[in-house]
């Protein structure tokens, strides 16, 4: 286990290129296999999370080539017809939307496959996906717990269904309209609130008939085109940058090329409501689906805020940092309808709280979220990522945010790589106030 030092930051101007959008490069990743010839990802993310997605992929004999600096080749041969069976369980790591959307995937196979990932993967809940793939006829069994491991054996001709989840979440709702290309007719889910929308963008971009009635979304059965697709700048790697800028009256930071798509951009509403400037400047879209553009954010006088309902689930990713950030602020700032996010990579509630009060700040684990009273002056603090990677930077960010002198120390901190490979250097140089 690696542990990091981190020093207070000294003032922050500066511009942050962050990796690629790891949730898109995973839907990328399976699209391309699901198509019927070739396909080209660039600026896929580096995360070790879309490593387990192409490791998978090839287990199942899926060519898949990468060229670097994120330029992936991949070839399918349509969405009953891309994958075998492996020959051993497939090493899903710590990555939950690996092993979610590649169910969905299987499902829709005429293969056998067990799912299996580390000790945090092996501790979230799988009925979740479990239940809708075998509503469609596909053979689903979970562990003890509703847990991985997880057996899926799939089927060509799975049946049509019309799903209503009862959490909102994006892997879900993706593992069924994965799976539901494979249908005899088309699926629809719903959702209690609007999730992140990438995989029915994508589904359109590879010519699929995809319709979307408030929080409703039905898909037709049928074989993705293949595609060229640029992935843009991951926007919760991105929030690391925002928020730490946030902190301070005059400090600023710019990201160029972040993912802006609406499911993802709850960060950006929860910014300005504390009092941060934040300048978007829409490019072209990427792929023609996906919105993407430069981020300026400029910090100013903080203010608590409430965070909740669908706001929630828009920075799900966020609210680690987000909670740092609200130490800072003047008042009580209420993470509510956050339930979810104990069935992370941790238990993201009790390790925001545990880390939070070791820093000193003042906070509470409410039923559903939790409460933080700022401002607070942040001292030098033993932090440890308990192997969540958004734990881990969301305390780079804290430890940066201490008193004069206060250096902190980040046990785990290798846990970043999950999403941000190179986080916690790309934080020094933030820090030290060079642009
Ligand atoms: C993701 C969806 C979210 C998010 C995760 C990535 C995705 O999970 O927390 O980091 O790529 O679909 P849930 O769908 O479980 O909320």
């Amino acid at each position: 286990m690696s542990e990091r030092r981190v020093d207070p930051a000294v003032r922050v101007d500066a511009v942050v290129t962050v990796p690629g959008d790891k949730s898109l490069s995973h839907r990328a990743l399976l699209l391309g296999a699901l198509a019927r010839g070739r396909s080209y990802a660039g600026n896929c993310s580096p995360a070790a999370d879309v490593e387990s997605t192409i490791r998978c992929l090839r287990d199942c004999g899926v060519w898949v080539r990468s060229f670097g600096r994120g330029r992936i080749v991949l070839d399918g041969s349509g969405p009953r017809e891309s994958l075998r069976s492996p020959a051993a369980a497939l090493e899903c790591g710590n990555s939950g939307t690996t092993m979610r959307l590649l169910a969905g995937v299987l499902a829709g196979h005429d293969t056998v496959a067990t799912l299996d990932g580390d000790s945090s993967l092996r501790r979230r809940p799988m009925e979740r996906v479990a239940e809708p793939l075998r509503a469609m006829g596909a053979d689903v069994m979970t562990s003890a717990g509703g847990t991985a491991p997880l057996r899926v054996g799939g089927r060509r001709d799975l049946r049509a269904i019309d799903w209503t989840t009862p959490v909102a979440s994006a892997q879900v709702k993706s593992a069924i309209l994965l799976a539901a290309l494979s249908a005899s007719e088309p699926t629809s889910v719903t959702e209690p609130h609007a999730t992140r929308d990438h995989t029915e963008r994508l589904l359109r971009m590879c010519g699929l008939a995809v319709r979307t009635e408030g929080l409703r979304v039905t898909v037709e059965p049928g074989c993705p085109e293949p595609f060229g697709f640029r992935v843009p700048g991951d926007m919760s790697s991105a929030a690391y940058f925002l928020a730490l800028a946030a902190a301070r009256t005059g400090w600023h930071v710019r990201c160029p090329g972040v993912g802006l798509n609406p499911g993802r951009t709850g960060v950006i509403d929860v910014l300005r409501a504390m009092g941060a400037t934040v300048d978007v400047i829409e490019g072209e879209m990427a792929g023609g689906v996906e919105p993407q553009g430069d981020v300026e954010l400029r910090g100013g006088a903080l203010r608590a805020t409430t965070v909740a309902g669908g706001l929630t689930v828009r920075c799900i990713d966020e609210i680690p940092v987000l909670c740092v950030l609200a130490t800072q602020a003047e008042g009580t700032t209420e993470i509510r309808d956050a339930g979810d996010l104990r069935t992370k990579e941790s238990d993201r509630l009790a390790g925001i709280a545990g880390g939070l009060r070791a820093l000193g700040a003042q906070c509470e684990v409410t039923a559903g979220g939790i409460s933080i009273t700022g401002p607070s002056l942040l001292q030098a603090a033993s932090l440890d990522s308990l192997g969540d990677h958004r734990l881990a930077m969301a305390w780079g960010v804290a430890a940066s945010l201490a008193g004069p002198g206060a250096t902190s120390t980040v046990g785990g901190a290798e846990a970043a790589a999950v999403s941000f490979p190179g986080y916690f250097d790309e934080l020094a140089r933030v820090s030290s106030g060079s642009a």
